[in-house]
């Protein structure tokens, strides 16, 4: 029996009732627009070492090793040319066991050809990230690890952390799989940490990991930093900038099909502030299904399986727009692999059905 994973419910219940009028981000100039040739970043030929398929790890068609390599000198695709759809937001909330873990993350990588899954939520069991690394491994994911805060404002993100850098530094694979630490998913946007206290955990986890090389962000809504002033010291400090893309809940949201002006809002303010670096949509999708937890802030918002189908065909269609965004392109995860994880948003429903036919595309 599937445990239905309550935790994610009251962020998606908060988003619900405090996510921004999108008229207070539409004022932001607008970088970026439908045509191709938007003079971001000059279009990249697509060229041979194009990471969606060349021999550095988790392209596609890479082959792993039977060991351990000595060093990671050399091992992971240079994220400047990881862009398009690179993989699934993926809960543990139900603490997978490890035959589950390889089946999904197998699906994951063969059907869909996934170079990422980004953690969500949180499982406590002991030796589970140990399982995701195994998995990871096993199937050729890199994977986006994560420090789950939770919504009650305790204490227990601190064990999580010191749990998962232990592991990070015991396991001879962790540094070959683990591409990036989300230290909190919408740690700003819920108030978990002041910011500045934010970006001094962020730099401390950097220092920790320095020796394997693994590099730290923060998973988070444009309306997050905004909140915060910005929270300019928070984004100075992360290598990568990991973005929850949901343009549901804007009290302009439309269809997902239409919401191309609601992405660029949020995208433009990140690239106005982000100074170049890396930048992934790595919470990101469109409900099939509205619920006390999911309600958007507009009168006109359609959640349907139609319009999440739409709003993921829609990013397909401007795959050149994101690719030729600063920082190498957009890579963009969908959110989340099935209903059983965050009812609506899956691409599974929760009998294990696809909800539409989903082959995104992993490079333009
Ligand atoms: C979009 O970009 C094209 C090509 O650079 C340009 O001609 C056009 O004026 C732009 N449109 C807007 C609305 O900025
Ligand atoms: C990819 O190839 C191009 C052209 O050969 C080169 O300029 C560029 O530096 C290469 N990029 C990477 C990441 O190797
Ligand atoms: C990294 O963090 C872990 C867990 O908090 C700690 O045990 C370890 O000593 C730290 N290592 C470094 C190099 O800071």
């Amino acid at each position: 029996m599937f445990s239905l994973p309550l935790l994610f419910l009251p962020a998606v219940l908060v988003s619900a009732h405090r996510f921004p009028s999108h008229s207070r981000l539409r004022s932001r100039s607008c970088h970026v627009n439908d045509s191709s040739s938007s003079g971001l970043a000059a279009p990249v030929p697509v060229s041979s070492n194009d990471s969606s398929t060349s021999g550095c790890f988790p392209s596609l068609g890479f082959e792993m090793p039977s060991d351990v390599p000595n060093s990671a000198e050399g091992w992971w695709c240079d994220p400047a040319t990881e862009y398009a759809f690179v993989g699934f937001s993926y809960e543990v909330t139900s603490c997978q066991s490890l035959q589950k873990l390889n089946k999904d993350f197998a699906d994951i990588r063969n059907r869909f050809h996934s170079r990422y899954v980004r953690l969500y939520g949180a499982c406590d069991r002991d030796g589970f990230y140990d399982d995701v690394i195994e998995a990871a491994w096993d199937n050729t994911l890199g994977v986006h690890a994560l420090i789950w805060f939770g919504f009650d404002g305790t204490d227990q993100w601190m064990g999580r952390r010191d749990n998962l850098f232990s592991t990070l530094h015991s396991n001879p694979k962790a540094q070959f799989v683990t591409r990036v630490v989300q230290f909190g998913s919408e740690p700003l946007f819920d108030g978990v940490l002041p910011s500045d206290t934010l970006a001094a955990q962020v730099l401390s986890a950097k220092n920790n990991l320095s020796s394997l090389g693994i590099p730290v962000t923060v998973s988070e809504l444009a309306y997050g930093y905004q909140e915060n002033g910005g929270a300019q010291n928070v984004l100075d400090v992360i290598d990568s900038i990991n973005i929850h893309m949901l343009p549901f809940f804007s009290s302009d949201a439309t269809t997902g099909g239409d919401s191309w002006s609601l992405v660029l809002d949020d995208l433009n303010w990140f690239i106005e502030k982000g100074k170049g670096k890396k930048m992934y949509f790595d919470e990101n999708g469109w409900p099939s299904v509205t619920s006390e937890a999911v309600q958007s802030n507009g009168p006109n918002a359609v959640a349907s399986v139609g319009s999440e189908h739409a709003y993921f065909s829609l990013l397909d269609q401007h795959c050149n727009d994101l690719k030729n965004v600063v920082g190498g392109g957009v890579g963009w995860f969908a959110h989340i692999y099935s209903d059983n994880q965050e009812p609506g948003y899956g691409i599974y429903d929760s009998s294990g059905k696809l909800k539409f036919p989903f082959a995104p595309r992993t490079l333009c």
